[in-house]
């Protein structure tokens, strides 16, 4: 399997990256992404409200790594006004010159609120991609309906147990990737029995499963963890391939009946 996909506007992303949200700033962020980095991870998914992104940018710079070879993604805080005026701070927090990504984090104030200022950053080169998160059937169909470049990206809460199958159809149908965020469950979904069932006769881990269906149903994912083991034995899942009946029965665990719906309990 390839460990990266061209988007629709021909950029290429990593299809796993390593998620920080709830990553505390400073030391703990700072490792995770060294050691993501050290691992063999090219693709960091952080944002404004997340409040990390300086620990973020140090480690980059502190990798050794080069800037190029590694895909980074932030995300608007839609409470917040200028798009454009926001990412200039992200980019000085990170310590780069443009993001490979921006998404609008959620459709505060409607779906199309911040959609111009968003292109305006993709114009002025301060992203070389832009798309939104946590955008519904309608939201995305009302962004679309704008004109301009279009979303590339649409990153949504997904995992078998939330397997947002209408969501992902009308998404990938305009040509837009589905990122899956939360895709152990923040961890709850690893005690499943039919999961670890799964795991122990393919001799891998429940979080490998997870994270190996992802790939194998068409998504970019982005585990989170803030432990080294975790984080290699996450990037390690291109040496196995789950057969169609395990797909199948990881299909049959979904609770949302397939939704259009981005997230269960929408914040915003
Ligand atoms: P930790 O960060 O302490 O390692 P999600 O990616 O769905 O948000 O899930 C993240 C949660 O799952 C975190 O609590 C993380 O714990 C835990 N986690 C991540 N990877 C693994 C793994 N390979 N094995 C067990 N727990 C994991």
């Amino acid at each position: 399997m390839n460990t990266v996909r061209k988007l629709a506007d021909g950029t290429e992303i990593p299809l796993i990256g390593l998620g920080v949200w709830q990553v505390g700033d400073g030391r703990e962020c700072e490792d995770a992404v060294r050691w993501a980095l050290e691992a063999g991870y090219r693709h960091i998914d952080t944002a404004q409200v997340y409040g990390n992104e300086d620990s973020v940018g140090r480690a980059i710079k502190d990798s050794g790594v080069p800037r190029e070879d590694i895909y980074i993604t932030t995300k608007f805080n839609p409470s917040r006004r200028d798009p454009a005026a926001e990412l200039e701070g992200s980019l000085k927090r990170l310590g780069v010159d443009a993001v490979d990504l921006y998404l609008v984090h959620w459709p505060a104030g409607g779906p199309t609120r911040a959609w111009a200022g968003m292109q305006q950053s993709l114009e002025r080169g301060l992203a070389r991609s832009i798309g939104v998160s946590n955008f519904n059937v309608d939201e995305i169909a009302a962004v679309l309906a704008l004109g301009g470049p279009a979303p590339v990206v649409n990153q949504i809460q997904f995992s078998p147990f939330e397997y947002r199958r209408t969501l992902q159809d009308v998404s990938e149908r305009h040509n837009i990737a589905v990122e899956a965020y939360s895709p152990l469950g923040t961890g709850r979904h690893l005690g499943d029995r039919a999961l670890a069932a799964i795991a122990e006769r393919v001799g891998r881990t429940p979080a490998q499963v997870l994270i190996r269906w992802s790939l194998q149903r068409g998504l970019i994912v982005l585990p989170k963890s803030v432990h080294q083991e975790r984080i290699v034995q996450n990037l390690d899942v291109f040496g196995f391939e789950l057969s169609d009946d395990d797909l199948a029965a990881l299909d049959a665990l979904d609770r949302t009946g397939g939704t259009g719906i981005a997230h269960e309990h929408p914040w915003w």
